[in-house]
């Protein structure tokens, strides 16, 4: 069996208080709650071709001219800087880094055997993390696919694929990650309370529903028909309970309208088969700003306490979008910050079993669909500038 290895060491920090002129403070927090920030792979590396690294499927995307032009091949060069970038984290404060492994850069051809440079790397930028107290939350797949997996396989669809991605479980704790929203009804009518039901089942139930009962949404084997597969008994038992934690992403709250009507439309796909119009709170905003409503992520917490028994959950992404250049004195992202850490703190005061927090994200890097042109990161970096420095944000 191919395998991924990770040691992934939690040690427990000393709490500090954070004095930011709030009414609440770290001491609010359990003392093993976790602050942090995050990043990915392919987003910061850079050193897209180099030390055996071959490409990924989000290398042939951002290749392919669609984020305005922009690529990763250098990106922050978190691979040459990651020391650097780690004196950054503790001067920052932050008590842990969620990072993704380049599936490719570890294993190139995406199977067969480990890129001895790339473990090292990775072996490197832990042993830092750790040497300076910062807990190391690794993710092991973060959109970019080894592009010999996806034309060997055609990626994800292919159950096969399944094989090569298994990796032994060894100390640490193993979750998944859902891109959630907090869905509200458009209308009070009936039908956009029950298309808002929907939207849960089809973007959180799908994920959550086989780890918990082990079946999916009835809503969505109804809509679906046979386009979606069933689990075999065996299957069904095996996912039941097979997860020690949720990560979260969560940037939007956004109202849903029924649409039943493309029900019966001809073509049907995921969209098609979910039957809602999701509608942005500020639709045609004149900034890129996303409004904060930290009762959303407060909604998505009590949710999951109420309809999936509490499991343990970490926000792995959190944060403000802005326009890339604009300026560091980023306030819409501190109000940002301060107003969703505020919303986590009453959560966990009613009760939900969120773990920790991860403010993405740690550099301006990569975005997956903007490229360059907007960001949220806590330091700048000018990308025009040969040694990319790093310049905090107020945020920072
Ligand atoms: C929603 O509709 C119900 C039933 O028609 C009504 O009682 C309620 O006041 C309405 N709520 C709002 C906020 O309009
Ligand atoms: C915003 O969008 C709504 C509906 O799409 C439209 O009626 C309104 O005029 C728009 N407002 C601005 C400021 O463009
Ligand atoms: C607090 O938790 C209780 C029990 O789950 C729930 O009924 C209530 O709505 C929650 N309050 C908020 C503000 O979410
Ligand atoms: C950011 O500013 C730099 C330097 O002025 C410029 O070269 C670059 O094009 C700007 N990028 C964006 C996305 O506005």
């Amino acid at each position: 069996m191919e395998f991924l290895q990770f040691l992934i060491f939690f040690i427990i920090l000393v709490v500090k208080s954070v004095d930011c002129g709030n009414q609440f403070s770290r001491d609010d927090f359990p003392a093993d709650f976790v602050f942090g920030s995050g990043t990915s792979a392919y987003q910061v590396e850079g050193a897209a071709a180099e030390d055996g690294r071959t490409p990924s499927i989000w290398d042939t995307f951002a290749h392919s001219g669609i984020t305005h032009g922009a690529n990763g091949d250098v990106a922050c060069d978190h691979y040459h800087k990651y020391k650097e970038d780690v004196q950054l984290m503790v001067d920052t404060g932050l008590e842990a880094y969620r990072f993704s492994i380049s599936w490719s850069r570890l294993i190139p051809n995406g199977r067969g055997l480990v890129n001895p440079k790339g473990l090292q790397y990775y072996n490197n930028l832990i042993n830092e993390l750790i040497s300076h107290e910062i807990q190391p939350h690794v993710t092991l797949h973060h959109s970019d696919l080894p592009q010999a997996l996806e034309d060997e396989y055609g990626g994800w669809l292919n159950r096969k694929i399944v094989y090569k991605f298994s990796f032994e479980k060894q100390h640490g704790f193993l979750g998944l990650n859902l891109f959630a929203y907090w869905f509200v009804p458009f209308r009070n009518t009936t039908e956009d309370a029950i298309a808002t039901k929907r939207a849960n089942d089809f973007y959180l139930g799908w994920f959550l529903n086989p780890l918990v009962s082990g079946e999916y949404p009835i809503t969505m084997k109804k809509n679906a028909g046979s386009r979606m597969p069933d689990f075999t008994n065996l299957e069904s038992k095996q996912i039941k309970g097979s997860f020690d934690f949720l990560g979260v992403n969560f940037y939007n709250t956004l109202y849903v309208k029924d649409n039943s009507d493309s029900l019966k439309k001809e073509h049907r796909d995921v969209d098609a088969d979910m039957a809602v119009q999701l509608i942005p709170m500020l639709d045609n905003s004149s900034t890129v700003e996303f409004p904060v409503t930290p009762w959303g992520l407060q909604g998505v917490l009590e949710y999951f306490k109420q309809v999936y028994g509490n499991p343990p959950v970490y926000i792995h992404e959190n944060g403000q979008r802005m326009q890339r250049n604009s300026t560091l004195e980023d306030w819409p992202r501190v109000m940002s910050l301060s107003g969703y850490i505020e919303g986590l703190l009453h959560s966990l005061r009613n009760g939900s079993n969120v773990r920790g927090y991860f403010t993405w994200s740690f550099l301006d890097l990569f975005e997956m669909l903007d490229g360059y042109e907007s960001s949220y990161g806590l330091y700048y970096i000018d990308l025009d500038d040969p040694d990319l420095v790093r310049h905090p944000k107020l945020s920072a």
